[in-house]
């Protein structure tokens, strides 16, 4: 089966990668703003959807503004994940499935990139899944799970017949977690070898970095994690150099506040905004003495005092 709903032509071409505990409405909003032309949820499961599990329903939260936005889903339960996709299919463009999370907690459960050992299974998958949403249905795989069973191109070959929309690819294995490097070769042979959009994804966190991987690999587009975690503004700095050859820094505090306006309008928890509130000041000169008083902080108003005490207003 052919996907029957196509994947959407982006403005730009970085996307934030779903990132379980960062990747909430606040910070994707904001990564939206700074020129990310699609985010993600962070990996939910299709069977606490569907259960109501609050903590699960707060990650789908979202607002008409982030759009073009992608709710990410996972799960063993085929059944599970289509019904809480079609309860989804309203408010998201697109229903991604994960296919590359490394976790323990996940992988045991069949889950994650424990699918990758049956490419047959995920195309079964994503054919249910296309076959029940209007929506467009994409996966996010790893390279295979081993360096002994790399099976990427099978893989998204497979999904692309089953009616997946789009591949994203990390390029690692399951058993590297987030060691060593990521495989472009390997994303290059992906997007040899299926006439979907590919979303290449592994170790990108420049504006340079970006444009050399998107030559080299021919990708549609890039997804960026790490890289953006603090850092939203990547975004805007990866499509004006694309667009000139230069980029210029932004001010972390300035965008940390951009972000805590936010949070504080989507109710975003507050451990959330303090963990926010470390990732955004990670690479700042000085950073660390702001970090340890973040750190201690209880409250929102803490947080305010803690920066309003440093000279980190630049
Ligand atoms: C904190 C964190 C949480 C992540 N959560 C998810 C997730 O929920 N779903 C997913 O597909 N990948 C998840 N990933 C993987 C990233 O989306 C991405 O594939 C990986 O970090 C490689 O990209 P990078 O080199 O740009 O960081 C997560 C990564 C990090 C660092």
């Amino acid at each position: 089966m052919k996907h029957k709903s196509q994947f959407p032509t982006l403005e730009g071409r970085a996307v934030l990668s779903p990132m379980s505990g960062v990747t909430d409405v606040a910070f994707r909003a904001l990564c939206r703003k700074y020129g990310a032309a699609l985010t993600y949820t962070e990996f939910v499961s299709g069977t606490a959807i569907i259960r109501g599990n609050v903590q699960s329903l707060r990650m789908i939260k979202t607002d008409p503004i982030e759009k073009p936005v992608a709710v990410q889903l996972f799960g063993a339960n085929v059944d599970d994940v289509v019904e809480a996709a079609r309860r989804m299919e309203e408010t998201f463009d697109i229903i991604d499935v994960n296919c590359g999370c490394p976790a323990w907690k996940v992988i045991k459960t069949g889950a994650g990139s424990e699918l990758l050992k049956k490419p047959q299974g995920i195309a079964s998958f994503i054919n249910k899944l296309s076959s029940a949403v209007n929506k467009p249905v994409t996966v996010k795989i790893r390279i295979g799970i081993d360096d002994q069973s790399i099976n990427a191109v099978e893989v998204a070959k497979l999904a692309e017949d089953a009616g997946a929309a789009a591949i994203a690819i990390h390029g690692r294995t399951q058993k590297q977690g987030y060691s060593g490097q990521a495989n472009w070769d390997i994303i290059k042979q992906v997007k040899d070898a299926v006439n979907v959009p590919v979303i290449g994804n592994g170790d990108v966190f420049s504006p340079e970095t970006f444009k050399m991987r998107l030559d080299q690999s021919g990708v549609d587009y890039i997804m960026i994690a790490r890289g953006a975690i603090g850092n939203p503004f990547i975004f805007t700095q990866i499509n004006d150099f694309l667009k000139d050859g230069k980029y210029v820094q932004g001010n972390r505090v300035k965008q940390f506040f951009e972000f805590f306006e936010l949070a504080k309008k989507y109710k975003i928890p507050y451990p959330s905004i303090q963990t926010h509130a470390m990732n955004f000041t990670k690479t700042m000169k000085g950073g660390a003495q702001l970090r340890e008083a973040l750190s201690r902080c209880k409250t929102e108003e803490d947080l305010i005092m803690a920066f309003g005490k440093t000279n980190m207003g630049e």
